[in-house]
Formats: C-alpha cells, structure tokens, sequence
C-alpha cells in the first residue's frame, strides 16, 4: 500500500504533468533485441526523452536496464522512475519446466519456489514485472498456448495462481527479490475455436464465470499487482475494450486495485477487430475499458490526444489511468529506490547452485512416466552399452522451451550429457537420426546400428520448443517431420527401448505408446533436464508426475477434459442413440491425473467428518494409502465431488482438493483434505452463487476416471 505521504507526493506530481507526459505514462515500448509481436522496433530511447515512455519490456541485463532508468531520472523533465517488464514464464536465468509440465507436479510449494527464484534472478537483472504466471484453462492440445498453461482444470489453475503470485511478489514489492506478477491473459484466451491462436471465442456466460474467470480472481485475492486482458473477444467484445469484464466485474466487484496492461499491440487491434475505426476510437476503448498500458501499439500516443479533443475520453479518464501507474511505481518503491537497490539479491555461486537444484528437483518431479512394460524401469544397474537416439537427444537449445528468458543454450543439461552422468562408466553413444524439421532420412541406418549394439536405447523425440507456445498451433499431433520414420525403425531393432517424448501438448504417438518398453512424458524441462531424466531412469527418483490435462486417444476427440456436464443420453456401448463416435473411442487414452510410478499404490478406507454439511462448515476427508510395491514412492490423492441433482446440470466430476504423500514400500497412511461446504456452491440460474441442500457425491482417487475412484456422500443442509 501507498503510504498518504506518498499519496499526496503522487498526487502533486499528477498535478504538473502535462497531457503528453500522462500519456506517455501509459506507454510501454519494447526494447528491439527481442521483439515478441508484430511491428518494428520503435525508438524507446527518443521516446523516453521527450517523456512519453513509462515502462518497457524485454530490456534485461543490471547495467542496460540501469543505463535506460538513469536517462528516465536524470534527462527528463520530471524524472519519473520507468518500470521493467518480461515475459518470465518458467524460470529466468535458471530455466524450470514449462508450466504445463511443472503443474504435472500438483505441488503449490514448488510452484511457489520456482516463481521465487525466477523472481530473485529476474530482479538480479533489472526487472520489476513477470508478464506471469499464464491462468488460461487450456483443453485444446492444437492450440500452442496449452504449454504456458497449467492444463484443463480451473481448481488446479487456481493453486497455481496463488502460488505463483505468492512467489513472484513475496511478501511486498519492495522485498529483496521481488517482482509484480501480471495474471494473464483476461479471459478464456484458452477457448479460441478450433485450438487456433488469436481466433474468436465461444464460451457460455456460466463456462466464463465457473471455468475461465475463478483462477484470475484467485490471483486477484492473492494480491496480483497487474493483470493482462486477452487479444481475444468474449461475444464479439475484444477483452481489451471489455469493460463489462475489466471494469466492472474485475475493478468492481471483485475490487481489483492494480494496473491493467494491454497484450502486445492489442489496442491496435481493436481496428483489426471490427471494433474501432482508427486508433483514436481504439485508445478510448481501451482506456475507458480500464486498461491503463498499452503495450507497443502506439495508440495511446498517437490515438489519445485525439479521443480527448473529440471528447471521448475525458482527461479524469485520463488521470484515473495515471494514478494507477504512478500509484504501481510507488508500490515498487521506484520512486525511494529507482535501482531497486534494496530489491536486488546477490546471485552468489552458493545461490545459484541452490537454483539449479530447485530446477533438478523441479524437473523431475514434472517428468510423467506414461507407459511401461514388463518392468523395464527403473533400470536398477548401469547398463554395459546404451545408445541415446533422436534429435532431441543432444539439444541443448530445445531444453530451454518456449519462453526461455535470460536462459544459455550452453547451460542447458541435455539427456545425453544427464545419462553419461548418471552411468558414467558405461559407453553411452548417441547419434541423432533425423532432425525434427527435415526430410532427411539419411542418418536413421547409423541409429539402428547403433541401438542394435546397445543394452538399452534411450530415443529422444518429439516437437523443437518453437512448435509450442504463442502462435505455434498444430493441427496434426504427431511427432514432427520423419521422426516417425526413425522410430519404428529404431523399435524394429528389439532392444529394450526408453522413449522421452518431449513436447508442450499431448501429442498423439500410438505406435510409440504400444511398442516402446517405456515412454516418459519430459515436455520442456529446462536447466537440469538431463540429470533429471537420469534419476528418473536410475530410479533415483521414483516418478510422480500426473497429467494436468487428459490425453486425447485422437484429435478427433479436442476439446477433451474430464469436468463436462452429463448429458441425457451417457454414451453405452449397446446403445446408439448414445453420446459417441461411429470410428474413435469417447474416452482420452490417458485421463487427467494419469501417471505411473514404480511402486503400487492402494486407496481405501474413504471416511468423511461428517454426512451432513451447512454453510460455513468444513468437512475433512480422510482415505488410507498404502504403498503395496518394492520401492518408496509419491502418491498423489485426488477429491473430486459431483452434485447429481441441482437447479442447473453440473459437471460428472469437479476437482475440489489434492493430497500428496511420500510412503516406503509397505508403510501406509492417513490422508486428509478439507472440503469447504462453499466448494460445492455454483451459479445457479441467475449466475448468482447458490449452495443447495441436497446430496453431494465424493470421490477420492488418483485420477479422473470413474471407476478408479473411491465413493461416498454427504448431504448439505439448508442453513
Ligand atoms: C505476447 C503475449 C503475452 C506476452 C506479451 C509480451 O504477444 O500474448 O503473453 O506477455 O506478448 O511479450
């Protein structure tokens, strides 16, 4: 908070800007290393001079951020502090798994740490804002944006908003180490049609409020200082002039009381829309909508002046926006300590090693073993000869992942370096194959002789980090470019065989699924992703990631997710006339939370506190683990609920709470979570929250499938 001493200085300083200098307040340029949309670069420094810049992006590095900020103090006329944003998304100088990969862990704690040492490096580097963590509930694979996300589920997306916020912004802004956290991307980006990036949204007011909007407002309660409104529309209204959403539902109702950025040349495109005839209509959109930057459009400065001669915006519209800047700056305590001195932590060696541990640890808890056969793993002694196959095999650059940050090629720990690591007297040989994005077949025989001399194949395939991630949609989920050559030949050579499949999507690999001895989902895994795979081989580590999202047995099958709503007609293998398809299953191949581990797990012995539950009230849910296998393990317990009969249809299963527990083979435990009797309310047919009495389903289990899944009910009470 802003102390009123501060308040008053804010205020005095409002009052003696001139119009050009409060636009310009608004103003956010990138630097022209790194442009990430369209548009050239645009001459930031010209800019700033003539005090119409008010932060930027992509500008890193202590002495260049530095050099920019001396110019904001010393050579303008009034000498405001700038602000420094980037797009940390999985880690900064130490690069963690992406997101969707990270959220495979189900584990706050570790997402809070990750964005805590992303912060502190970040910060180390001059910046003040993480255009992070991303909130869209993704449930389109073809969309590229689902490897930012944490996946298909909102409950679990709302953990990690708290959690990431929590570890970007620590306990203040101007804690040592801290950044503003920007929750994006304001709403249902995750719902373009057809999985296809930038394109139109159709989502139901009740999906909107229940699916999209409740990790935001989670992010929102846990102190986000910005958020970032979507390039998309909600019902032909692009959210960047969607004042319904921003203004009176985010400001309003929920009382958000931070910034508002705009995506990258998103008030622009309110022309491209169809919603704005120049950039004049397109800023006084924006800006009444309650976005207070623009971010790399040039509307504001060139479109504002404009609005307010026509008298569209008015210039309280105007200082409405400002004061929410300057108020953020002094949040970040720029105006005592321009170079956040005091916000900088030194990256001792110590600290960075501790960095790079967090990432090992990280990684592999975010590896998801998907499929094994007759035990190969783990592989308990180091095998005489193994042969690392595939272009993913040694490719330092492709660990990084799609938003790689300040992240080196060079540091990158590849699968071959992890391996020779892990079993360092062993001959371990590599040889490529094919690449990911070429016809050349012509070094799949050399692969095959290899692997043909080898006791264990390790085969690296899957997408380079640049098929996912913004703009990086894909309409064909199958391993890229001839890989698919390479890996049936690769199999044909019968020998134990270990496939990592990297990628930031599910990607649809049957022959892989059904033939290889293993397969290890490793998406992107960042710094350690070698070592990591290397204690997951070893059985260092013993897997426990799950999948956040459920697996499509085929893309005709997209969007799939496992909350939907019953439908009169379920489908029944002996019905027709039954929800189903004529030629692919109706079920995903592997169900959200899916994930094999090396020991075996049991669940039983499901009790709840009480049968009964009343507004207010909590109910603890308890069930008994058992690890029933050879080694110890980490089992993650899922509560789900299901109200069968409501005022309005609710889904067959709600993810309402997690539980996880490390137990030695034969130990077996108690787990507990809470179910708040609020959890189970929902919009009712007005949209306004409802808790009806009546039954209420729980189901306690490792994963989204049905029968899986421990059963019992309670009754909630009318209070
Ligand atoms: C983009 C993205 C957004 C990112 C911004 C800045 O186009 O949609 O996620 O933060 O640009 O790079």
């Amino acid at each position: 908070m802003v102390k009123p001493d501060a308040a008053g200085r804010l205020e005095r300083l409002l009052g003696a800007m001139t119009p050009e200098e409060k636009i310009g307040q608004l103003n956010m340029l990138s630097a022209d290393s790194e442009l990430t949309g369209p548009g050239g670069p645009a001459d930031y420094m010209a800019a700033l001079r003539a005090g119409r810049l008010g932060s930027m992006l992509n500008l890193h590095g202590a002495e260049r951020v530095r050099a920019v900020q001396r110019v904001a103090l010393e050579e303008t006329r009034l000498g405001i502090p700038l602000f420094f944003g980037y797009d940390v998304v999985h880690g900064h100088r130490t690069v963690f798994p992406i997101p969707l990969a990270e959220a495979a862990a189900f584990d706050p704690a570790l997402w809070e740490e990750t964005a805590r040492i992303a912060a502190v490096e970040a910060a180390a580097d001059g910046l003040t804002m993480a255009f992070a963590p991303m909130l869209d509930v993704a449930r389109d694979p073809r969309w590229g944006r689902i490897c930012e996300s944490a996946g298909e589920d909102t409950w679990l997306t709302s953990r990690l908003a708290e959690a990431k916020v929590r570890g970007f912004q620590g306990r203040d802004l101007t804690a040592p180490g801290s950044v503003a956290a920007v929750a994006k991307h304001l709403a249902a980006y995750g719902a373009v049609l057809a999985g296809r990036d930038y394109a139109q949204v159709e989502v139901s007011e009740r999906s909107l409020h229940e699916t999209y909007l409740p990790p935001f407002r989670r992010a929102v309660e846990a102190g986000a200082a910005a958020l970032m409104p979507a390039f998309t529309d909600l019902g032909g209204v692009p959210l960047t002039a969607n004042a319904a959403v921003l203004r009176d539902l985010v400001r309003g109702a929920w009382g958000f009381d931070g910034i508002m950025v705009s995506d990258y040349d998103a008030i622009a495109e309110l022309i491209p829309h169809g919603v704005a005839a120049d950039l004049a209509e397109a800023a006084a959109l924006a800006l009444k909508a309650g976005v207070d930057i623009d971010m790399m459009s040039h509307a504001y400065t060139k479109g504002l002046p404009e609005a307010l001669a026509r008298g569209a915006v008015t210039m309280a519209d105007l200082d409405a926006a400002v004061r929410r800047v300057l108020t953020f700056k002094a949040r970040l305590g720029l105006f005592d300590d321009p170079y956040r001195e005091t916000a900088t932590t030194a990256l001792t060696a110590e600290r960075r090693a501790a960095h790079r541990a967090a990432a090992r640890d990280a990684a592999r808890r975010s590896i998801v073993l998907l499929s094994q056969k007759d035990g190969l793993l783990p592989i308990a002694e180091a095998p005489r000869r193994v042969a690392v196959l595939g272009p993913l095999a040694d490719a330092a650059g492709e660990m990084l992942g799609p938003w790689s940050a300040s992240g080196r090629p060079e540091e990158m720990v590849t699968f071959l370096a992890g391996l020779r690591a892990t079993w360092p007297r062993s001959d371990v040989a590599h040889a490529r194959g094919v690449d990911i994005d070429s016809e050349d077949v012509g070094g799949i025989p050399a692969a095959v002789d290899l692997a043909r001399s080898a006791d264990l194949v390790v085969l690296c395939v899957g997408e380079a980090r640049g098929m996912s991630g913004e703009a990086n949609c894909r309409g064909h989920l199958g391993l890229p470019g001839r890989q698919g050559e390479l890996v049936k030949a690769v199999l044909d050579a019968g020998k134990p065989t270990v496939v990592l499949l990297s990628s930031g999507r599910p990607l649809l690999v049957p022959e892989l699924l059904d033939r290889a001895g293993a397969v290890l989902a490793t998406w992107f895994l960042g710094s350690e992703a070698g070592n990591a795979v290397g204690d997951v081989l070893s059985g260092n580590w013993n897997p426990s990631g799950r999948l956040p999202v459920s697996w499509p047995a085929d893309a005709g099958q997209i969007p799939i997710f496992f909350s939907r709503l019953p439908t009169g007609r379920p489908y029944a293998p002996a019905n027709r006339y039954t929800s189903r398809y004529l030629d692919i299953p109706t079920e995903p191949l592997f169900p959200f939370g899916h994930g094999l581990s090396y020991t075996r797990f049991a669940l039983r012995d499901l009790r709840v506190s009480a049968t009964e539950l009343r507004a207010g009230e909590t109910l603890s849910v308890a069930v008994e683990v058992a690890n029933e296998g050879q080694a110890a393990g980490e089992e993650t317990v899922l509560l789900f609920v299901r109200d069968p009969v409501a005022s309005v249809s609710r889904p067959v299963l709600e993810l309402k709470g997690m539980a996880k527990v490390q137990l030695a083979s034969g130990e077996r435990r108690t787990v507990r979570m809470s179910l708040e009797a609020e959890a189970v309310a929902f919009p009712g047919i007005d949209m306004t929250p409802r808790l009806e009495p009546g039954e209420i389903e729980i189901f306690v289990g490792p994963t989204a499938r049905t029968d899986a899944l421990l059963k019992t009910s309670i009754r909630v009470l009318a209070s």
